[in-house]
């Protein structure tokens, strides 16, 4: 099928609740995609934050693991779940014990009944504060606790027991917590709305604050989590002497293999008892076997260290950009979580940059963010920039 071919069956037969680019495309490879023209791009979008390991590599182990036994019910047990399991508790490096399921937003649909559960029975307690431009996922529920008007409006009236306090304002947040308060949920550093971390001060004071409430601090790693950021935690790149209550994971976990976990600690990690929540898909043995080849490879590989070094040199290229390109007006980030914030608006520029060959995703209203896989060498990273650079002053020349 051809482009518009392709185009026309999304038009005929697809829900349109996505404002998708005119772009098609029919296979990658590494940090490549070709469209349905052939035409190549370097893909530093990794479909947003999922492509941990590059396109095409999780082939192997999806065919291994697909002739032994690809689900079995949670009604069961199996090697690879409990093994993942074992593996991610490890790699918090705290005593806890995890949940799975295929998604960021039913791994935040699992930290909010944690919260519940946890508040109902310390006290009638079952607010969960959130912030201001937070994104939690696109369930009634996820919309509830996400920080932006814009997911919410027309799906009146939201889930009871979600507020929005500001973001890196600890003051503001001591004053938000109120009896009914049971958990504080947050993304260490948000994503959706442009790449905006949290301070070391505000993690740290948030935790303190949970501790003298009461609260469980339940951190969003779905987007920066998994060595996205150069550490496993993305908020140990902030302040390695937080410890959060739980964290939910998801995109990166199987390399573009859908799984969602949920890592809980010690005390709480039983508040979820039987009959209490579940999935049908959650953990299956294709799902986690295919996670437990992405941490082998995240060890094996050196990926932390090369998202960061490499993470430190495209920043420190893109700056040098920004310097010459008046179009740029800041560029922020941490590790291979890099948003580039633009006077242009984000979607033309996701375009132009498409047109030269570079996918970016767009983050906000001027934001392009590049999540691209963490094996992403020095190389890809100037031809990017170089491709960047003819994009942005083809933007701004008449
Ligand atoms: C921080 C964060 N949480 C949750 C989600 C929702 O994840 P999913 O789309 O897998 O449901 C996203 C997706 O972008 C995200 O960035």
């Amino acid at each position: 099928m051809n482009r518009s071919e392709i185009i026309g069956l999304f038009d005929r037969y697809v829900v349109p609740s996505y404002a998708r680019y005119p772009l098609v495309f029919a296979r990658g490879k590494g940090a490549r995609v070709w469209d349905a023209d052939g035409k190549e791009y370097l893909d530093f979008g990794g479909g947003i934050a999922v492509n941990l390991l590059g396109h095409s590599a999780m082939a192997e182990i999806l065919a291994k693991q697909a002739s032994v036994l690809v689900h079995a019910s949670n009604l069961y047990y199996t090697e690879p779940q409990g093994r993942l399991a074992k593996r991610l508790v490890e790699l918090v490096g705290v005593e806890g014990k995890c949940f799975f399921c295929n998604s960021g937003a039913e791994a935040n649909e699992t930290l909010f009944k944690l919260a519940r559960k946890f508040g109902n029975e310390s006290g009638s307690r079952y607010e969960i504060l959130t912030f201001q431009n937070s994104f939690h996922g696109r369930t009634l529920a996820g919309i509830s606790a996400t920080g932006q008007e814009k997911v919410k409006h027309g799906f009146e009236p939201p889930v009871d027991g979600f507020r929005h306090v500001p973001f890196n304002d600890l003051d503001a947040v001591a004053k938000a917590v109120g009896p009914k308060t049971a958990a504080i949920l947050l993304e260490p550093i948000q994503g959706e709305s442009g790449i905006r971390p949290a301070t070391p001060e505000f993690l740290r004071g948030l935790r303190r604050l949970c501790d003298e409430r009461k609260l469980l601090l339940m951190f969003d790693e779905v987007q920066c989590g998994l060595g996205r950021t150069g550490d496993f935690c993305g908020f140990r790149s902030i302040a390695s002497d937080v410890q959060p209550d739980a964290i939910s994971w998801a995109k990166g976990l199987g390399g573009g293999f859908p799984i969602g976990a949920v890592w809980i600690r010690g005390p709480y990690a039983d508040v979820l008892g039987p009959g209490t929540h579940g999935t049908t898909f959650g953990g299956t043995p294709l799902a986690c076997s295919v996670a437990l080849a992405v941490l082998d490879a995240l060890d094996h590989d050196d990926l932390l260290r090369n998202a960061r070094e490499v993470g430190q040199y495209f920043i420190g290229k893109l700056q040098a950009l920004a310097a010459k390109c008046p179009v740029i007006r800041e560029v922020r980030g941490l590790g291979l979580m890099i948003g580039v914030d633009l006077t242009l608006e984000a979607r033309p520029a996701v375009l132009k940059l498409a047109e030269y060959g570079l996918i970016g995703i767009a983050a906000g209203t001027n934001v392009v963010r590049f999540l691209p896989p963490l094996n992403i060498t020095r190389a890809e990273v100037d031809e990017a920039v170089e491709k960047m650079t003819r994009a942005f002053s083809a933007s701004v020349s008449p």
